[in-house]
């Protein structure tokens, strides 16, 4: 087994007397892209300055390529890191050629070298026609590009990107997202990139290290998070869900849409069960199941939305008491034939439901 190229370990920071960081730890292989996720102030950018050589933690260390680069008396500047970073602006630089733009950090090469190597990346995201351009004539997502190539042109063992794809409007984005993602993945780097969009981070990650207030509260595959999710908090950040409180008894708690495993819990306890829209099934008219009436129905690219109400909801038990009833949201693939006023049966997905204690 190799090495992990970064690891992360015990971080901690802050500015002014606050607490940025607090104990951050992750590691990231090679060829890996680890996607660092959390809420805007969570301490994601901080983390990257750290292990880029910006700043120095106040506690922890960053180790790379198994050499300790920050510690106790210690501090490998930025430029022996063999790290590239990438801003969330790109910071091209205006007065450089593109060429020269990717050609920046190769001083170590003969001119000669350094420009086959430029032309070289340049060619592979697909920007070999504008070596010659200034950065000035290029569209955000050419810019983006280019700064990809820069990134990997000196042939870092780690790339850290920073929100790298949030400048872009979102037709464009998706694209370069997935040209990112494949060239990231060839070039045989190891990838740390920050972002607060857990679906950028679902498709662009082979693990998604999720932190909340400078802690990571999960660190797994992005379909571990998703499906098994260690907390209320990334269950929520992860995707939408439907909520409802209750007691157990004898190991299950009963749900408005059924009962529900509640493995772990003793006899009484509070819990809060959380359920994805995708966990709920529409049945045909009179079948088994709770009744719920279709409030309006959306078709939302591939899947439909369906809000409903249910027909039954006894008032402050499942949850904050509602008069007009519980709101749900129903996600199902493709398209449903419902119409808005009927009365349908839900039932449920066990897969996509989750307990937790009530907070
Ligand atoms: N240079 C700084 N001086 C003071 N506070 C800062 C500085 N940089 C970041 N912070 C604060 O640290 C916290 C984490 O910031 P940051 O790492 O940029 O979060 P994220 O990238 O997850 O949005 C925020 O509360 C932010 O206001
Ligand atoms: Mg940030």
């Amino acid at each position: 087994m190799s090495a992990p190229v970064l690891e992360v370990e015990g971080l901690e920071h802050g500015y002014d007397g606050e607490t940025v960081l607090d104990g951050v730890s992750f590691a990231v292989d090679a060829g890996e892209i680890v996607c660092l996720l959390g809420p805007s102030g969570c301490g994601k950018t901080t983390t990257l300055r750290l292990v880029a050589g910006l700043e120095r933690p106040a506690a922890g260390q960053v180790v790379i390529a198994g050499e300790a680069v920050t510690g106790p008396g210690r501090a490998v500047p930025p430029e022996q890191r063999r790290v590239s970073m990438m801003f969330q602006d790109y910071a091209l630089f205006p007065h450089l050629r593109v060429r020269d733009n990717v050609a920046f950090g190769l001083s170590g090469l003969a001119r000669g070298e350094q420009r086959r190597r430029a032309d070289e990346l340049l060619d592979k995201v697909g920007m070999a026609a504008y070596a010659g351009a200034y950065p000035h004539v290029l569209s955000g997502g050419q810019q983006q590009r280019v700064a990809l190539a820069r990134a990997l042109a000196p042939e870092p063992n780690l790339v850290l990107l920073d929100e790298p794809f949030s400048g872009l409007d979102p037709e464009l984005r998706g694209r370069v997202r997935d040209d990112s993602m494949h060239l990231l993945k060839t070039s045989g780097a190891a990838t740390l990139f920050v972002t607060h969009n857990a679906e950028e981070a679902m498709m662009m990650a082979d693990r998604v290290v999720v932190m909340r207030e400078g802690r990571v509260v999960q660190n797994g595959a992005p379909e571990e998070i998703y499906c098994e999710p260690a907390s209320p908090f990334v269950a929520t950040f992860l995707g939408e869900v439907n909520r409802f409180d209750g007691l157990v008894a004898g190991g299950r708690v009963e749900t408005p849409l059924g009962s529900v495993a509640a493995p772990g819990f003793s006899d009484g306890s509070a819990v809060q069960v959380l359920v994805r829209p995708e966990a709920i099934r529409i049945g045909e008219p009179a079948s088994a199941g709770a009744e719920a009436r279709i409030e309006a129905v959306r078709m939302v690219g591939r899947s439909t939305l369906v809000h409903l109400t249910l027909a039954a909801a006894p008032r402050g038990v499942y949850g904050p008491a509602d008069p007009g009833g519980i709101h749900l949201h129903v996600r199902s693939p493709g398209r449903i034939h419902a119409g808005e006023g009927e009365v349908r049966q839900l039932s449920l997905d066990g897969e996509q439901v989750f307990v937790f204690p009530r907070e």
